[in-house]
C-alpha cells in the first residue's frame, strides 16, 4: 500500500471523530512527516464559531508536539460529494513546515480526487526564509 493510501485510511478514521455540530462538515487530515510518522487531525468546532480548529491545524499541532517539524505529504478529506481543499489560513500554516513541492492530496470520504503541490495552492507565498 502506498503512503497516500495508508494516509487516506487514517484520515477516514479520523473524519469519523470530527466535532462539527454546527457546520456538519466533517474533515479528516493525515500528515506524513520527514521520518514517515503519521499525524492525524479532525475539525473541532465551538459554540463561539470563530474558535473552530481546522483538521490540518490539529494534525500540525500533533506533529509539532511529537517533536517533528517537516511535512512530507498531506491527505485532506471531508464527508462530502466534493473534495475538501485547505482553507487559506491552513495553507499558510502548512507553508511553515513544508516544502513548496510538498504534495497535498484532496478528496472526500470515498477517494482522493486530485493532488497539488503547496506552491500551486499558495503561490508567491511568504515563509520562514524571509525572516
Ligand atoms: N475546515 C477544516 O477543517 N479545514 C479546512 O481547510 C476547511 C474547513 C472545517 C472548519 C469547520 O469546522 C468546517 O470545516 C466548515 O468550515
Amino acid at each position: 500500500m502506498s503512503h497516500a493510501q495508508e494516509m487516506f485510511k487514517l484520515a477516514q478514521k479520523t473524519l469519523a471523530n470530527a466535532y462539527s455540530p454546527y457546520s456538519k462538515y466533517n474533515v479528516g487530515c493525515c500528515i506524513r512527516s520527514h521520518s514517515n510518522q503519521y499525524y492525524v487531525g479532525c475539525n473541532v468546532e465551538n459554540a463561539s464559531y470563530s474558535l473552530t480548529c481546522c483538521a490540518e491545524t490539529a494534525a500540525i499541532v500533533q506533529m509539532i508536539a511529537s517533536g517533528e517539524k517537516q511535512i512530507k505529504e498531506i491527505v485532506l478529506i471531508a464527508q462530502s460529494d466534493k473534495a475538501c481543499v485547505p482553507c487559506g489560513a491552513c495553507r499558510q500554516r502548512i507553508r511553515e513546515f513544508a516544502e513548496l513541492d510538498t504534495p497535498i492530496h484532496m478528496g472526500n470520504h470515498e477517494k482522493i480526487f486530485f493532488t497539488k503541490t503547496l506552491d500551486k495552492l499558495l503561490p508567491d507565498s511568504f515563509g520562514p526564509e524571509f525572516l
